[in-house]
């Protein structure tokens, strides 16, 4: 069984981003290899303060780091869901990206973007370099979701059966990456 977690990285009050974090929840909790959890941010609360010590250090200071940490400690792999602010994406993902540092090591990680024409694509690379300095492995298949607003009906279809087929192909490399990696740190 393969541990994935969706990080959805907005909490905007009324948020598209339930729809695309859905979405793919949904599709992954078909799979019977994986065990999936949706972490909405939103339900976090993080502080921004972060841990007098460096995240390498393992050692960190509140209590909702602490829980942060072993949730994403127990996963095979990722997949971040996230909007595009000013061609960017959001604080409220570094904060939750940087504040820990260990868990994230080796592990491989796979984006949704969604936003306006572009589909949160400008957002996404940039999170794939972040992702590489924290030793990970973003792999190269993803979910672009254009004009969020209208992608979906009220049922949480998608209006372009394409978005269903791409994220298709981006759990089957998901999986190869995670399994791969997965032995590569049981060996160890
Ligand atoms: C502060 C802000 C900046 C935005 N900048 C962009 C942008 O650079 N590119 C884009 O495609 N959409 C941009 N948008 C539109 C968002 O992608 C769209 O509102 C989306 O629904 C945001 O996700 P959310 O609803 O989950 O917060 C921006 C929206 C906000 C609130």
């Amino acid at each position: 069984m393969l541990k994935v977690k969706i990080i959805l990285g907005s909490t905007r009050a009324g948020r598209q981003g339930d729809k695309p974090a859905q979405f793919v929840h949904t599709l992954a909790k078909e799979r019977a290899d994986w065990e999936v959890e949706l972490l909405d941010l939103k339900e976090w609360d993080m502080p921004l303060a972060m841990s007098a010590k460096p995240p390498k250090s393992g050692e960190y200071d509140d209590e909702m780091t602490k829980k942060w940490a072993a949730v994403i400690g127990e996963a095979d792999a990722y997949i971040i869901v996230t909007p595009e602010y000013n061609h960017g994406y959001p604080a409220v993902l570094k904060n939750a990206l940087d504040r820990i540092y260990n868990e994230w090591l080796n592990k491989p990680v796979a984006f949704v973007g969604y936003g306006a024409m572009l589909g949160g694509g400008r957002a996404v690379e940039q999170l794939r370099q972040v992702a590489i300095e924290l030793q990970m492995a973003p792999i190269r298949e993803a979910v672009f979701v254009p004009l969020v607003w209208q992608a979906f009906d009220e049922s949480g279809k998608p209006a372009n059966e394409q978005l269903t087929a791409g994220a298709q192909v981006m759990f089957a490399q998901l999986t190869w990456w995670g399994e791969a990696l997965k032995a590569a740190r049981e060996k160890k």
